[in-house]
C-alpha cells in the first residue's frame, strides 16, 4: 500500500488513511485491493457473490453516514475518493471495543470467520441506534451468514451493548474529481453532470453503464483481457437524489436502495415489506433504482411497484430527454426501450392520493437476501359505498417482463372482491404465463399467485393493514 499527498492520481480512504490506487493492472474488487494490496486480511472472502456478508466494509456516504457494504461485489473503480473502514481500522477505534467485548462476551463466535462481516454490520446500526429491537437486529444481520456458531449468540451480544457507538469524522465522502481512472484494460468515466455525460454519450459507442454494480460486477471478471470503458454515473448529483414536488416524487437513477427505502417508510409503508427483503443492508447500500430497472428482470423487485403508481421514466440520450411511462419500457425478457446510447435518468412516482391503498408482497426461497421467485403489487381504491373504484395490479416473476394484471383487475373490481376460485384462476390464467426454473415450477407460481391475491383480498376485507407474507 501507498500513501501520499497526491491529488491527480485515483485515491480513496482507508481507516481514515489516504491510499492510491496505484499499481492495479485489472478491474479489481476492493476486497482483493483490501487482501491482496493492502494486506488487510481481517475482511473475507466467503461467496464473492454479495451473498454471505464476510466481506462486508463500512463506507461512508455523502452525508457522512456509515453504511456495510460488500466489498466482493464493489470495484475500486467505483468508490474514488470515498472513506472505507475495514475490521483492522474498528478494532482500533476505542468507541467500537464495547461491540467486540458485547460480542465475545456471549461466545458470539466460534471458527470467526464470518465475524470480521458481523461487527461491520452492528456497527453500522449501532452508529445509529442505541437500543435497537431485536427484529431491527434480525434486519441488520439479514446479508450475514455464520455457518457454526448459530445466531442466538450474536444477537444477544449485540442487543447487550445499550450504547450509540460512535466514529470519526469522515476525511471526504464526495465522488472522485478525477474525469477517467485507469484500472488494467478498463477504463472509468466520471461524469458529474448530465452536461458532462451528453457530452460522453453524444461522441461514445462502445461503454458499459455502472451504478451500484450489484448485478453488473457479478458477471465482470478481475482481470479483464479485452478493453473496455466503463460510463460510472453515480458521481452526477442530479441523478443521486430524491425531488419532492407537490404531487410526486423524482427519483434519480442512481438513488441506493437505502435511500429508496427511507422514502417508502414515510410515503409507501406497505412496499416495505418488499424493500427490506430486497438483498441484504449491504446490498442496498450499493444496488440503486436506475441499475434495478436497467436490468429489465421479470423478476427485480422494483418495477411491480413503480406500475402500480403509474410512473413515468425520464430517458436521456445524446439528443436530449424523453418521458415513458414506464408501461412501455418492458419489452420483453430483459430487454427494454432503451435505445442505443440512451439511459434513465430519473423515475417520476406520483404520490399516493386520499383514500387509495397500495399493497406489495415478495415470495421468495428464502425471507431474507433473495431475488423474487414471484412478487405482487397493487393500488386501489375504494368509493364512498365501500365498493372498488380503481384497482391496479402488477406481478414480477409470472411472465417473460414485470406484468399488469389487468383481466385479474378487472374481476377484482366487478365482483368487487367476491369472486369465486374458478373465476380467478380463468382470470390470472389471461394475465400470466409463468415458466419452471431454479426459483419454482409453473404450477407453484400459479397457485401462490392466487395465494397472494387472497392476501390482498383479505387485507381489504378485513380494513387491516397488509398482511405480512408470514401471516397465514
Ligand atoms: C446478493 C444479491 C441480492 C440481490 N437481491 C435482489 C433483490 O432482492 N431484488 C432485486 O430486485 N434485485 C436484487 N439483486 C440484484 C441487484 O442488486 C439489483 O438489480 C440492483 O438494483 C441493481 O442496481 P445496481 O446499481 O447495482 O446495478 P448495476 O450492476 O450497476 O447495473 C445493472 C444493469 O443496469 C444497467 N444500468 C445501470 N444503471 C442504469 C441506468 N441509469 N440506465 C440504464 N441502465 C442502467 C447496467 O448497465 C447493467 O446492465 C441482488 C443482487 C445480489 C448480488
Ligand atoms: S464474499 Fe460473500 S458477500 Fe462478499
Ligand atoms: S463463527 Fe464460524 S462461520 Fe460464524
Amino acid at each position: 500500500m501507498e500513501k501520499q499527498n497526491k491529488q491527480s492520481e485515483p485515491s480513496f480512504y482507508i481507516n481514515f488513511e489516504k491510499v492510491l490506487a496505484r499499481n492495479i493492472d485489472s478491474n479489481i474488487s476492493l476486497l482483493n485491493f483490501l487482501r491482496h494490496n493492502c494486506k488487510f486480511t481481517g475482511t473475507k472472502e466467503g461467496c464473492s457473490e454479495g451473498d454471505c456478508g464476510a466481506c462486508s466494509v463500512l463506507i461512508f456516504d455523502e452525508t457522512g453516514s456509515l453504511a456495510p457494504v460488500n466489498s466482493c461485489i464493489l470495484k475500486v473503480g467505483q468508490i474514488l475518493d470515498k472513506n472505507i473502514v475495514t475490521i483492522e481500522g474498528a478494532s482500533k477505534l476505542s468507541s467500537a471495543k464495547p461491540l467486540i467485548e458485547a460480542l465475545n462476551s456471549k461466545a458470539a463466535s466460534q471458527c470467526g470467520f464470518c465475524t470480521p462481516g458481523f461487527v461491520m454490520a452492528a456497527l453500522a446500526l449501532k452508529e445509529k441506534h442505541k437500543n435497537p429491537s431485536e427484529s431491527v437486529i434480525h434486519d441488520t444481520i439479514s446479508g450475514n451468514l455464520c455457518r457454526c456458531t448459530g445466531y442466538r449468540p450474536i444477537v444477544d451480544g449485540i442487543l447487550s451493548l445499550e450504547e450509540k457507538i460512535k466514529f470519526p469524522t469522515p476525511i471526504s465522502c464526495g465522488g472522485s474529481k478525477l474525469k477517467t481512472a485507469v484500472f488494467g484494460n478498463t477504463t472509468y468515466i466520471y461524469p458529474k453532470s448530465k452536461k458532462e455525460l451528453i457530452e460522453f454519450i453524444s461522441k461514445e459507442k462502445n461503454y458499459t453503464i455502472l451504478s451500484g454494480g450489484t448485478d453488473w460486477n457479478l458477471e465482470a471478471e478481475d482481470s479483464n483481457f479485452k478493453k473496455q470503458k466503463i460510463l460510472f454515473l453515480n458521481n452526477i448529483k442530479e441523478m443521486s437524489t430524491i425531488k419532492t414536488l407537490a404531487s410526486s416524487f423524482e427519483i434519480g437513477a442512481c438513488v441506493t436502495l437505502s435511500k429508496f427505502e427511507k422514502l417508502c417508510r414515510e410515503f409507501f409503508h406497505p412496499f416495505l415489506d418488499t424493500i427490506i427483503r430486497f438483498g441484504s443492508p449491504q446490498i442496498r447500500t450499493a444496488a440503486t433504482v436506475g441499475g434495478n430497472l436497467g436490468t429489465s428482470s421479470p423478476i427485480g423487485d422494483l418495477a411491480p411497484l413503480f406500475l402500480v403508481l403509474e410512473a413515468k421514466l425520464s430517458l436521456l440520450g445524446p439528443r436530449g430527454e424523453r418521458t415513458i411511462p414506464i408501461k412501455d419500457f418492458f419489452k420483453g425478457y430483459r430487454k427494454n426501450s432503451l435505445k442505443r446510447n440512451e439511459l434513465i435518468v430519473k423515475v417520476m412516482v406520483p404520490k399516493t392520493k386520499k383514500g387509495d391503498s397500495i399493497f406489495s408482497w415478495k415470495l421468495s426461497k428464502r425471507y431474507d437476501q433473495d431475488i423474487s421467485t414471484l412478487s405482487l403489487a397493487a393500488k386501489l381504491k375504494m368509493d364512498k359505498n365501500q365498493a372498488i373504484e380503481n384497482i391496479i395490479l402488477s406481478a414480477g416473476g409470472v411472465g417473460p417482463t414485470p406484468l399488469f394484471l389487468d383481466k385479474t383487475g378487472k374481476l377484482l373490481k366487478d365482483s368487487n372482491l367476491l369472486f369465486s376460485q374458478n373465476a380467478l384462476l380463468t382470470a390470472l390464467s389471461h394475465d400470466i404465463s409463468p415458466i419452471s426454473d431454479l426459483r419454482g415450477t409453473a404450477t407453484y407460481r400459479s397457485a401462490a399467485m392466487v395465494g397472494l391475491i387472497r392476501k390482498m383480498q383479505r387485507s381489504v376485507i378485513s380494513g387491516e393493514k397488509q398482511h405480512s407474507i408470514m401471516s397465514i
